[in-house]
């Protein structure tokens, strides 16, 4: 595939970055994940509004959002690409040295790449998640490529057999390493609010705009670990799974670990949401 990188387009295999890049260095940057659907980028300016946020947090200048949509629109046409992911990723860019602090005003360094989008949406498998302590700093807001603390523990999770872990902190559930999630008691959903302990999905917010119109309440409230076990019915939300069936928590089996109702009825809302 064509990647984007400051400037150039070129082979994947052939685009270099500067061992001085601060991204290499420090992990000093941010990146976005935009599902495409028949060639059109899914809520892209709830995207690019995330990125500027991130960009911003972490002190790189801003750069304009015409830029952005443009950049994407390129990357899917010059790919030939139907469906895909689109990553966008902005580091400080790279000094002449290895400094905590940068030497010298920095250019920052733009990439930009597509990979190939598998969501089986008509048949959500349930997936089984392992819950495991937060470990992760107190900015989860950051679309941060600093991804340490989510790596470790989607290792950990995966040695436990599970695809995702759901992170706690004190008991309370904030997110997945990779997804927010979303639980079904008594028909309303339950998610927890969109604060510094995690990062406001754009899926997740999708789904609450989604639900309410179906008539679903939302509650966008902290859960604890007890009331996940008690969950009528869990799922994941994120940009390359789109909603995804939890079937088991650990050693406790979700509902009948089917897709629940309210789940599907939540995924088939999505998927027509699409076109
Ligand atoms: N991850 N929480 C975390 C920690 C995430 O990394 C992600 C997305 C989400 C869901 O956000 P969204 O719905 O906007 O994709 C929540 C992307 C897909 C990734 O890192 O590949």
């Amino acid at each position: 595939n064509l990647v984007y990188l400051n400037g150039d387009w070129v082979a994947d295999e052939n685009a270099k970055v500067s061992v001085f890049d601060r991204g290499f260095l420090f992990a000093d940057g941010v990146y976005e994940v935009v599902p495409v659907y028949q060639r059109r980028p899914f809520l892209l300016n709830l995207h690019i509004q995330r990125l500027q946020r991130s960009a911003e947090a972490i002190g790189i200048e801003s750069i304009a959002a015409e830029f952005w949509y443009q950049l994407v629109s390129d990357l899917i046409h010059r790919n030939n690409l139907d469906d895909c992911l689109v990553y966008i990723q902005l580091t400080f860019g790279a000094d002449s040295q290895r400094s905590h602090l940068p030497t010298q005003p920095l250019t920052p360094t733009i990439y930009a790449s597509v990979s190939p989008l598998q969501v089986h949406w008509n048949t959500p498998t349930p997936v089984k998640v392992a819950v495991l302590e937060d470990i992760r700093w107190h900015r989860c807001d950051i679309k941060s490529i600093s991804l340490l603390g989510n790596i470790m523990l989607k290792r950990e999770a995966a040695k436990k057999g599970a695809l995702e872990p759901l992170l706690h902190r004190n008991g309370r559930i904030t997110e997945g390493a990779s997804c927010n999630y979303f639980l079904v008691k008594q028909g309303a959903l339950y998610t927890p609010p969109a604060d510094h302990l995690i990062l406001a999905g754009i899926t997740r917010t999708w789904v609450i705009q989604l639900a309410r119109q179906l008539g679903i309440e939302v509650f966008e409230v902290v859960c604890d670990v007890n009331q996940l076990q008690h969950a009528d019915e869990v799922f994941l939300t994120s940009s390359s799974r789109e909603v995804q069936p939890v079937g088991q928590i650990d050693d406790i089996i979700v509902g009948n670990g089917q897709c629940g109702v309210i789940t599907a009825q939540i995924a088939e809302a999505f998927h027509a949401s699409k076109r």
